[in-house]
Order: C-alpha cells, then sequence, then structure tokens
C-alpha cells in the first residue's frame, strides 16, 4: 500500500474564479437593489461559510446531518451491494464528505476500488476533504469538480465509462424551490444509463418548532453563517455592512413548507459597496430574504420523481421519520 507521502494528489478541475466573483457581484448588486431584497444562498460557502455550516452540521437542534447518518450507516452495505461491478461515485455539493465516507467505504469493503467524483462550489473546502480522503483511502481514485451544480451536470454526462451511483445528500434539494427541484432532478435524469442511480437525501414536513430551532440554534451559530454572507460582501467587494446592525431570522411557513431564513436590518440604514459603486438603504426592520429550505411530505417526494422521470426504487426513513433517503431510477 503507498504511503501517504508518495500519493498522487487528487485531480482538481475549477471553475473560472473570475467568473464566480462577475456573478456574485452581478447577483448582490441585483438582489440588494429589488423590492423585497433578497441574496442567493449559494453566495453562503466561501471558506468561512462552508467551515461554518460544517459546524452547523454538528449542532443538536441540526437533527438533518445525524438523521442522514443513522440511515446510510443503516443502508450503506445495502447500497453498495446492489451495484455487482465496477462503479463511480459522483457527489453533488459534497462539502467535506463526512456521511459520504460510510458509503465509500461499505463499496471499498465489497469492491475493492472506486473512483470518486466529489463536485463542489467551496474550491478550498473540496481540497481539504480530497487530501483528507487520499490519505484515508489510497485505493480511491478521485477527481474533484469545484463548480456549481448546473457545470457539474456537464462532469456528470462525462461519467459514463462505468455506471454510476450520484449523490445528492444533506437535503441540499430543499434550497431549489419545488419546480426548480423536479428541472434539475430531470436533468440528472438526462446524464443517467438505465443502470445508473441517484441518492437523495430529502428533509421531511415537520413541526414548526422543530425547524425553527434548527435553523436558529441556541449558540447562533446559523445566525453567524447568515450574517457571513453580508461579511463576504465586505471582504470581496468592499462593502461597509455593519453586522452587529442586522438580526437573523428563521420562520416556517407551514402552507409552503419551507423554512425561510431573512436578515433583518435593526436600524435605517445606508450602506456603502465600493466596488458595486452602489450605496444601499435600509428602513428599519427591512429584511434580505437570504434562503429558503424546503421540506417534503411523502407525497410530495412521489409527485417530485414523477415530474422528474425518476422512479423511486427504495426509500428509507430514520427511526424518528425526520429524514428520507431515496434511491430513483431513471423511468
Ligand atoms: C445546505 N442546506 C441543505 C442547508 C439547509 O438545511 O437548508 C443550509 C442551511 N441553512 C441553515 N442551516 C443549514
Amino acid at each position: 500500500m503507498p504511503t501517504a507521502r508518495t500519493l498522487k494528489r487528487p485531480e482538481l478541475i475549477a471553475d473560472n474564479p473570475d467568473e464566480h466573483l462577475a456573478a456574485f457581484a452581478r447577483d448582490v448588486a441585483a438582489g440588494l437593489t429589488a423590492h423585497p431584497k433578497c441574496l442567493s444562498c449559494c453566495y453562503f460557502y466561501d471558506h468561512q461559510g462552508s467551515l461554518l455550516f460544517e459546524e452547523i452540521c454538528q449542532l443538536e437542534e441540526y437533527y438533518l446531518t445525524r438523521a442522514e447518518r443513522e440511515i446510510l450507516l443503516a443502508r450503506a452495505a445495502e447500497i453498495a451491494a446492489l451495484f455487482p461491478g465496477e462503479i463511480a461515485l459522483v457527489e453533488l455539493g459534497s462539502g467535506s464528505a463526512t456521511k459520504t465516507r460510510i458509503l465509500i467505504e461499505a463499496f471499498l469493503r465489497q469492491r475493492g476500488a472506486l473512483r470518486y467524483v466529489p463536485v463542489d462550489i467551496s474550491r478550498t473546502m473540496l481540497e481539504e476533504s480530497t487530501l483528507a480522503l487520499r490519505d484515508e483511502y489510497p485505493e480511491l481514485e478521485i477527481v474533484a469538480v469545484a463548480a456549481e451544480y448546473t457545470q457539474g451536470l456537464r462532469h456528470l454526462a462525462a461519467e459514463s465509462a462505468r455506471p454510476k451511483l450520484v449523490l445528492w445528500l444533506g437535503s441540499n434539494i430543499g434550497n431549489f424551490d419545488r419546480p426548480e427541484a423536479a428541472r434539475f432532478l430531470r436533468q440528472v435524469r438526462e446524464t443517467m444509463a438505465p443502470c445508473d442511480r441517484l441518492l437523495v437525501g430529502v428533509d421531511l414536513r415537520k413541526e414548526a418548532v422543530v425547524l425553527e430551532r434548527a435553523y436558529d440554534d441556541a449558540r447562533g451559530v446559523t445566525a453567524q453563517f447568515n450574517l457571513n454572507l453580508l461579511a463576504r460582501i465586505n471582504r470581496e467587494m468592499g462593502g461597509h455592512f455593519d453586522l452587529a446592525m442586522f438580526r437573523h431570522r428563521a420562520l416556517y411557513d407551514e402552507e409552503m413548507g419551507r423554512v425561510e431564513m431573512y436578515l433583518d436590518s435593526l436600524v435605517d440604514q445606508q450602506v456603502r459597496i465600493d466596488r458595486l459603486g452602489l450605496e444601499v438603504s435600509f428602513a428599519a426592520g427591512e429584511p434580505i430574504h437570504t434562503e429558503n429550505s424546503y421540506k417534503y411530505s411523502g407525497e410530495e417526494i412521489q409527485a417530485l420523481a414523477r415530474s422528474a422521470g425518476v422512479r423511486i426504487e427504495r426509500q428509507w426513513f430514520d427511526g424518528a421519520r425526520r429524514f428520507s433517503v431515496n434511491l430513483l431510477a431513471p423511468e
């Protein structure tokens, strides 16, 4: 077995960072001049934001990670056994790949080798996680893709040399609105051969108090995560946001079946953003809508699968039925 020192660096394919910055600038200018104001949650994940999200995943209140982990621990061997030959694991939004290790180990135990293709928007997180995986699992072939989901789809289509299992875990699907989620699943489905499968973690509808605690924890980590969006505008765009003048708020809208996150301005204020040549006015109490996190019922998961052209081959829940993991096959 090679030692860590003789191991190859994982291959890294990266988007053009200038394009990413230009898109961020365009979206910030459009979102902060819109009525009501909004910022896209896809910009949470710079290095600082990715670290804060990892911290959220450890929180007592944020049950999603533990519930999904419980399911994967119980089902990993069964999932790996569904794929008899060589396989590529392609993961959308891999982050630190903590839960993925459960599946990687199950596949390596049964197969001895595996190709792993993580796709994540945070290049630094991707570099850190793939270097750690390389050291832990020398027999793992890794090709990391630093890209947004839509660009990630191109790499999905290219992974056709062997059957693939596409992972979309952590209820990342919840940050798309319902029609967008169906559209994106359909695009993923179009990259799949009949033998390919898609494993999707979906958070379930539940009582408002549990959901609001999960998105507004007692230690204020989620508040910091949300406020990091303004800190990021300060760092990357010469913004002058005083973070103490904004407050994090999370609210469950039962009818929409979604948790909404906001940053509310505490006072009347003007904020300059030098690199955008923009001055934004806020009234006291005025919100910036920063995230939606959709929750699904069993019927809503069925409807989603139908409209994306996939069928639910297996569906698993954690013991407390808070979360689901769905194995989807092309229809
Ligand atoms: C990444 N995503 C699935 C998380 C969620 O639960 O919607 C992001 C998050 N926002 C606040 N806490 C976690």
